[in-house]
């Protein structure tokens, strides 16, 4: 059924006006003012009201095993907490693991996710394992596939890690063929040396997760992955950039004309390193990696964020609960109450990213309302291989728009959340700018309090080359 949203607000990257937006199949088919209402079109009215492409997160965990806890969230409850966030595609995780090739990763991170997803998504495959086979497995995945980027881990020795020498590998087939590698970016062997020191000296509590994972050992790895990159000549990126020491590497590659690309998350841009002088398990809560960072690097990436210094915000949404048992997860954040190493790391944001970036980067003049819609939707779909269908508001685009109300109010507060975590960083902030309605391909599925969504009708959306920015 066609739908007619009336005299909203039209904003995206670069535009700012009043119009009406003709949607049916799944496509914008008219944008214009004083559109004619057809007798079978259902009217909804916008006016006062930003009418925004669909939020995209380039960078969320459903589901997701690490070591031996699951996050909190599947794909049915993440997926439904992204859209009451305004966010309508979201790219999360095909896992190899050792001995399984990133073609299986896909397939299996396909059926699970193919019931349950009520809103559109895309993998990243984390790739664990480089060899001649795994290699030909990521051509295909990119040129046949629609999954055109690989997270590799600098960190966690002893599991995900990977070599230089396969980060290298990689880049370079990726490079050549229209993909690009991901990166975490810390030193996994010096932070290993340093949490076996911080243990042996009966130091357990999680406030030393913050300080077993130094900022300068960010900007190393940053630094050398960039130096593979630019020898490999393939594009690279770096996934949740904390440091103002990894930052300032990014900068200079920019600066050089290296193709190198980086997103940072809401919490480092609205939370700090003062979290862990608390005494408690509660600073469980805010363990996640990188861990969060000093004063100076969150105004640093503020004004990153301004300059195009880094590209986006995603959220990492990578949720575990603060009570064990919580809607009967287990292996959750008291995981690690006697031992910090062991508590998972991660924490929920998909359904706060929106809000908080306008209310914390628009209204208080840190970013315009071009550059928000730019940094959650228009850039993560380009640089990752979703433009033009989603990430605009363009005749011929998918009908993924938000109705978002820049005036209202309301306090964040995980009572009120869709998703199955427990807590939310953000909890009893007060903040300003609200998702009111939310289409998927044309179809409501956000309508104030109410939920319109069903699970398995997200769809999997393929991918093209990466770096279209
Ligand atoms: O603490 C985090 N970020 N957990 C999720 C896994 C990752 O490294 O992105
Ligand atoms: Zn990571
Ligand atoms: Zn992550």
């Amino acid at each position: 059924m066609p739908t007619l949203i009336r005299n909203g607000r039209i904003i995206t990257a670069v535009d700012n006006y009043v119009a009406d937006i003709l949607m049916d199949d799944g496509r914008i088919q008219t944008i214009g003012r004083s559109l004619p209402v057809g007798e079978d079109v259902t009217v909804v009215d916008a006016e006062g009201l930003y009418v925004l492409p669909g939020g995209v997160d380039c960078h969320t965990h459903m589901e997701n095993t690490f070591g031996d806890s699951t996050t909190c969230d599947t794909f049915e409850s993440g997926t439904k907490a992204a859209a009451f966030g305004g966010t309508t595609t979201i790219i999360d995780f095909a896992f190899q693991n050792k001995g399984t090739s990133p073609l299986e990763a896909i397939a299996r991170a396909q059926t699970t996710a193919g019931d349950k997803a009520s809103i559109d998504y895309g993998f990243h495959v984390i790739v664990t394992h480089v060899d001649e086979n795994v290699l030909a497995d990521m051509k295909t995945a990119i040129r046949h596939e629609g999954v055109s980027s690989f997270k590799m881990f600098m960190a966690y020795p002893n599991s995900v890690m990977v070599d230089d020498a396969a980060i290298f590998r990689a880049m370079r087939m990726v490079g050549q063929h229209g993909g690009m590698v991901a990166l975490h970016a810390e030193n996994g062997t010096i932070i290993e040396l340093l949490i076996k020191e911080a243990l042996e000296q009966g130091h357990t509590s999680p406030r030393y997760h913050g300080l077993t994972r130094p900022a300068l050992m960010e900007g190393e790895a940053t630094h050398r992955g960039i130096r593979l990159a630019e020898l490999a000549e393939a594009p690279v990126y770096f996934v949740h950039l904390s440091a103002k020491e990894a930052l300032k590497h990014v900068v200079e590659a920019r600066d050089l004309g290296i193709p190198v690309f980086a997103e940072t998350c809401p919490h480092y841009l609205f939370f700090d390193d003062s979290e862990y002088e608390k005494e408690g398990f509660d600073v469980a809560r805010y363990v996640m990696s990188p861990p969060l960072r000093d004063k100076e690097s969150q105004k640093a990436l503020w004004t990153a964020l301004k300059t195009d210094d880094l590209q986006l915000v995603s959220t990492d949404h990578c949720p575990f609960c603060m009570k064990e048992g919580h809607l009967g997860r287990v292996r959750q954040k008291p995981y690690g109450k006697d031992d910090f190493s062991l508590i998972p790391n991660g924490v929920p944001g998909v359904e706060t990213r929106m809000t908080v970036i306008y209310d914390g980067g628009v209204r208080k003049n840190k970013i315009s309302l071009n550059r928000f819609v730019e940094l959650t939707s228009t850039a993560p779909a380009k640089l990752f291989g979703l433009f033009p269908r989603k990430g605009t508001i363009a005749v011929g685009s998918d009908a993924d728009v938000v109705l978002f109300d820049p005036q209202e109010c309301h306090t964040i507060s995980a009572h009120t959340h869709h998703g199955a975590c427990d807590y939310t960083l953000f909890e009893g902030r007060h903040v300003h700018g609200r998702v009111k309605k939310v289409f998927l391909r044309g179809e409501m599925i956000v309508d104030g309090e109410h939920w319109l969504g069903k699970p398995g009708n997200g769809r999997f959306v393929k991918r093209g080359e990466v770096g279209g920015y």
